[in-house]
Parts: C-alpha cells; structure tokens; sequence
C-alpha cells in the first residue's frame, strides 16, 4: 500500500483506480481500529503538512490536524490572512517554496485550479481538502461509513437530495462510479449536476455496474440503502440562499421522505455542517436512522489513512 500511493495528490478521485480507492478504505478500518485499541504510533515523526485555507472548516482542519500531530508531524495552519495565495506572489511560486519546506500540502479553498497548480508546482502530495468542484476526502468518509452500516458499497443504493451541483453531490458521483455504487441525484431541474461530470461518470459506471440517475422526483428514494443531503447555499453562495429555500424546500430530508423508503434500516448521511430546519430537521439528523456523527469521525479515520498512504 505505501509504495502503490506513496508521492500522490488526492485533487479527485477521477484519478484513483478501484483497487487504489478500496486499499485506502482498507487502511482507514486498520485506522479507526488502532485509535478504539488505544495504540500509539508516531508514524508522521519528521514531517510537516502545510494547510490552506481560503474557506473556513471545522471537520477537515480538525481530521487533518488532530490526525498528524498526533503522531508526531507537525502541522501548520496557514489562512489567507496569513499567507501569499496568488496576491502579491505566484501561486506556482507559493507552491514551490512549500514544496522545499514541507511533506504536504493540504488546500480548501474556491478554485480546483488552485490546487491543481499547488500539486503541479510544489512536488509534494496535495490533498484537496474542499473546493467548488470537489470534497474528496469527504466521499471516502462516506462510502466508509456507508460500508459499516450496509455492507460492501458495490450495489448498495445512496440517493443524495439537495443541491445536485454542490462538490459533495460531484464527488459522491464520481466515487459511486467508481465502486459500482447506485447514486441518484434528486433535485429541482435548475440544480442538476452538470453534464461534464455526468460524462466523465457515465463511463465509469458502465464498467463497475453502478446505475446512475438524476430525477426532480422524490419517490425515487423508494428502497435506498441511504439519503444523504447537504446545506441548500455552500461556502461562497451565501447571495443564493433564498433562491435556494424556495427552489429546494419540497426536498428536505423530513422523517416523512425517511419513510419514503419502504425501509426502516435505511440510513441518513449529513457532511455537516447542517442547518437543521432546512435541508434536514433535526428529527432525522438527531434521530435513530442518522449516521452524521459517525461520519463525522470517519473524517478523521479515512484523511489519516490517504496521508500514511501517500506520505510513508
Ligand atoms: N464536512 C466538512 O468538510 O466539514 P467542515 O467544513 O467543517 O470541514
Ligand atoms: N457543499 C458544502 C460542503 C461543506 C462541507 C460547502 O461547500 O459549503
């Protein structure tokens, strides 16, 4: 595993083949069973991650932080406040001069661009901690969380209901895809994911056997594995919140579209943070079938396991 990842950037998981994808959900159950055992390891002794952030963070800068000090790297928060990112200095100039000071870089920010040229200019893993387009770490939290309580992610079915454009509903796309998860997108017409990463999908799930779909229709939640929602307006998109309310309020994830199911055992998944009352009441996302705060964890679990894979 070390030597199959070791010295690669995790921007989307359009990059990561099957057997890669799975290995790193491997290692992040090794992971989460070492912290419940109690062990210690110091396995990033040595090494230093650099993390960027444009956007603000609760779970990411928290996984990534906790997860490396704690065995014995040494992280540094950096936001824009307090760094050159493309003002004043190159952004390929930032990254070269991380690259000659640090193992890694991790980024949250707006553009993929940013660190797909951080990746490019600096030499060192780039782990994209949530832009726009895409929140990859998040989706291997998911499918880990996903995979706990269902069993294996190859044809379960997960339905996202929300903003189908969002970086959360592209990069569950994209793993579901990949894994031959069933994923439909549920959304209003005007929310669609875009027809780029419809296309880039499409062939990957013709290969793993995952069926794809995206319908304005709520009913097609019926017998899904799990819901998963997310906020109405992300990060950035604040001026289209009450568009948002109005377009996505006949989508929220209530107990009543629980029940839509026909399952009492389907599970809810949440990214958070949540603002409850909108995309989820706080029935569903407080209540039994919600698996939110293990997801949560898992953030913690699967960002250690891309980090050991990559950097060791
Ligand atoms: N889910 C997630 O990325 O949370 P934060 O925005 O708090 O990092
Ligand atoms: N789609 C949300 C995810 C937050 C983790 C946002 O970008 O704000």
């Amino acid at each position: 595993m070390s030597t199959m990842l070791k010295g690669r950037s995790l921007l989307t998981w359009l990059d990561y083949t099957v057997p890669e994808i799975s290995a790193l959900l491997d290692l992040a159950k090794q992971v989460k069973a070492e912290r419940k055992s109690g062990a210690v390891f110091q396995r990033f002794a040595g090494k230093t991650l650099a993390m960027l952030f444009e956007k603000r963070s609760t779970r990411t800068r928290c996984a990534f932080e906790t997860s490396f000090g704690e065995e014995g790297g040494y992280p540094v928060f950096l936001s824009t406040a307090d760094i050159q990112l493309g003002s004043k200095e190159s952004l390929e100039d930032t990254a070269r001069v991380l690259g000659r000071m640090f193992s890694a870089i991790q980024f949250r920010g707006f553009k993929q661009e940013t660190v797909e040229t951080l990746a490019k200019y600096s030499g060192i893993p780039v782990y994209n901690g949530l832009t726009d387009e895409f929140h990859p770490t998040q989706a291997l939290a998911d499918v880990m969380t996903l995979e706990e309580n269902c069993g294996l992610a190859q044809g379960k079915s997960l339905c996202y209901v929300g903003d189908g454009r969002n970086n959360v509903a592209r990069s569950l796309m994209v793993i579901s895809a990949k894994l031959g998860l069933h994923f439909t997108v549920i959304c209003p017409p005007e929310l669609k994911p875009d027809s780029v990463i419809w296309e880039r999908c499409a062939p990957l799930a013709a290969a793993s056997g995952a069926k794809i779909a995206v319908t304005d229709d709520i009913a097609a939640v019926a017998g899904a594995d799990a819901l998963y929602t997310d906020v109405w307006a992300s990060m950035g998109e604040e001026d289209k919140q009450a568009e948002r309310r109005r377009l996505l309020f006949p989508y929220q994830v209530n107990q009543a579209l629980m029940d839509k199911t026909g399952r009492k055992d389907s599970i809810f998944l949440h990214c958070l943070p949540a603002v409850k009352g909108e995309e989820v009441t706080a029935e569903v996302i407080d209540g039994p079938q919600s698996r939110a705060w293990d997801q949560a964890e898992n953030r913690k679990h699967t960002i250690k396991a891309i980090m050991l894979a990559t950097l060791l």
